[in-house]
């Protein structure tokens, strides 16, 4: 594909409007067979940005029938009081999923917490047991995988992106993004190639890939020199910026953003600097590429974890 020929936008809100649509019926069918999914979200304290996701959650789950519940413990809750929490949600037959809302305060276990939830109800697909098995390619539709990873390949399918054999560069480590995307990358037989922080000739090698998964949380990080004409560029970044120079560095030619700007005073850019999505065959918005797809998956997840424990 030539670098001329004008970029498709892989629209995430119609994505995941698209997988909630399905899980409707889905939901449905659980109800005629005599459950309903239901959901449990725990969120410790009052960060304001995990408010909103966790209001997000809460209300599709509501959206598509499926129960939830919502636990929030104070800021000041000891690790043994939130596992006392978790231990009871565990052994509840009317809860699917269990979903800890990170992060988590700097005095609670968060490793611990996370592994005491039982694998079948890991809708989050953090615990050990889950990672293990995505690593080791158990077949998909077994697996409760990490959410946001799963959109990005949910969307990479749904919109026809080739994987096996392309070469694929993740930027980004993460537990929740970069290393579970790697994997399912491999299992879709791509070639892959994990780029961070301490990796030499990052530039280069980003410029080898027919997917580029950018996750790192740095605003327009990966630049247009550093982007195949032609490439799939998947930007996971979800940056606040309000830094004017920052802002026109990013956006001195977009009217619309100008516009909000000046309004609200900040805006979002992904980690990949948007010059770069117009030498693109495909790209990701941010806002409306990944971050749609998350709580979609979410959705999916406690669907199939309530269907998985009754099989
Ligand atoms: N915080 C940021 N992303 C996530 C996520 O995918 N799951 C949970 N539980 N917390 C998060």
């Amino acid at each position: 594909m030539s670098s001329t020929t004008t970029p498709r936008v892989l629209d995430g809100t119609a994505i995941a409007a698209e997988i909630k649509s399905e899980l409707v019926s889905k939901v449905a069918e659980a109800k005629h067979r005599g459950y309903t999914p239901g959901l449990a979200v725990i969120l410790v304290g009052e960060n304001p940005a995990s408010q909103l996701y966790v209001k997000s959650k809460v209300k599709t789950c509501a959206e598509l029938g499926i129960y939830s519940e919502m636990h929030t413990p104070h800021e000041s809750v000891t690790t043994d009081q939130l596992l006392a929490l978790v231990q009871s949600l565990n052994e509840r037959n009317e809860i699917d999923g269990i979903l800890i809302q990170l992060p988590l305060p700097a005095h609670v276990d968060t490793e611990l917490l996370l592994e005491a939830v039982i694998p079948e109800k890991d809708v989050d697909g953090f615990h050990p047991i889950n990672a293990g098995r995505l690593l080791s390619g158990a077949p998909s539709e077994k697996v409760l995988a990490p959410c946001t990873p799963a959109g990005i390949m949910e969307m990479l399918h749904r919109s026809n992106i080739p994987i096996s054999g392309q070469r694929a560069v993740v930027i980004g480590r993460s537990n929740i993004v970069g290393k579970p995307i790697a994997a399912m990358l491999i299992n879709a037989s791509a070639t892959v190639t994990v780029c961070h922080s301490r990796t030499r000739n990052l530039p280069e090698i980003v410029r080898e890939a027919d997917i580029v998964v950018a996750a790192i949380g740095r605003p327009g990080f990966v630049t247009p020199d550093m982007v195949r004409p032609g490439a799939t560029l998947v930007d996971v970044g979800i940056n606040r910026i309000t830094d004017p120079a920052e802002f026109n560095r990013f956006f001195a030619n977009s009217p619309s953003r100008q516009e909000s700007f000046a309004k609200r005073g900040s805006t979002v850019v992904g980690d990949i600097d948007p010059a770069a999505f117009a030498l693109s065959s495909a790209y990701t918005p941010v806002p409306g590429g990944v971050g749609a797809l998350t709580i979609a998956m979410l959705m999916s997840n406690t669907v199939k974890a309530a269907a998985m424990r009754r099989s």
